[in-house]
């Protein structure tokens, strides 16, 4: 595990799309395990300029999103499918055949949608990459707490505090989803790559918990101890409750030294 200490939200979004420039640039054909949220969005900017300046080149990319909320179709603003045209891919030349994004309006066959989603990843040779952000309750997905740490794709109930965090972006209370479709803990640790980001010192009890906790369904994100190669790329503020911060910035330096090539 990697944990990169960046001094604020802007820096880590560079950082993150350093690496994932670095990674679409050295395969064409990359399969991308995207994300929605803040988090992700500075990333995506980023992203977005390099594509721009002609530094960057998605025409034969393909992307699986984490999440979508059950009942919301493509075009509600609140949805997944919107904020990725948004934020990203109606930005970039990514061939819009090669996005893959849970529908939340299915309404019945679940199971065989969700053995459907991972089947499809599995076709595409599995992802290369994949970003996440995390919750404050230390979700990763829609993998709320006490989510099987092998989980798959499924329809999963929000937590309490997942709909509260959600509220705000809804005008009717109504509409809030209490579900949503989401990759399993198990699909996101069968990726090749993980980069999680988090800013903020709200975020900093669930950041610590994850990277220096102990492994426990109740903290989704601690499953990433499991994974083989796991970067964390934090703000200050997220990286407040951490423990052993001295280590990770040395750890790093030895990284640059010795096997660079796992920072790009
Ligand atoms: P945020 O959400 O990036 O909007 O903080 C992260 C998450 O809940 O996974």
């Amino acid at each position: 595990m990697l944990v990169v200490i960046k001094k604020d939200y802007e820096e880590v979004s560079r950082e993150a799309a350093r690496i994932v420039a670095g990674a679409v640039r050295s395969n064409s054909q990359i399969v991308l395990g995207l994300a929605t949220g803040s988090t992700p969005l500075g990333l995506y900017k980023e992203l977005i300029a390099l594509h721009r300046a002609g530094d960057l080149d998605f025409s034969q990319a393909t992307s699986f999103n984490l999440d979508e909320y059950l009942g919301l179709p493509a075009f509600h603003p609140q949805s997944f499918h919107f904020f990725m045209k948004q934020n990203f891919f109606s930005h970039v030349n990514f061939p819009s055949g090669n996005v893959h994004i849970p529908d939340g309006t299915i309404s019945r066959n679940y199971d065989e949608y969700c053995a459907q989603y991972e089947q499809s990843i599995k076709a595409h040779g599995g992802i290369d990459l994949q970003i996440l952000g995390i919750g404050r309750n230390g979700h990763v997905g829609f993998n709320e707490p006490t989510s099987s740490l092998a989980s798959r794709t499924r329809l999963k109930a929000l937590s309490r505090e997942t709909v509260e965090d959600n509220r705000h972006s809804f005008s009717n209370d109504s509409e809030v989803p209490k579900c949503a479709i989401t990759m399993g803990i198990g699909t996101i640790l069968d990726s090749r790559r993980v980069l999680l980001l988090a800013s903020g010192r709200s975020k900093a009890a669930a950041v610590a918990k994850a990277i220096e906790g102990p492994i426990t369904s109740s903290v989704s994100a601690s499953a990433l101890q499991m994974h083989a190669d796991v970067t964390f790329i934090i703000d200050e503020d997220a990286a407040y409750s951490l423990t052993q911060r001295d280590y990770y910035r040395h750890v790093l330096e030895m990284t640059q030294i010795f096997t660079p090539e796992r920072l790009s």
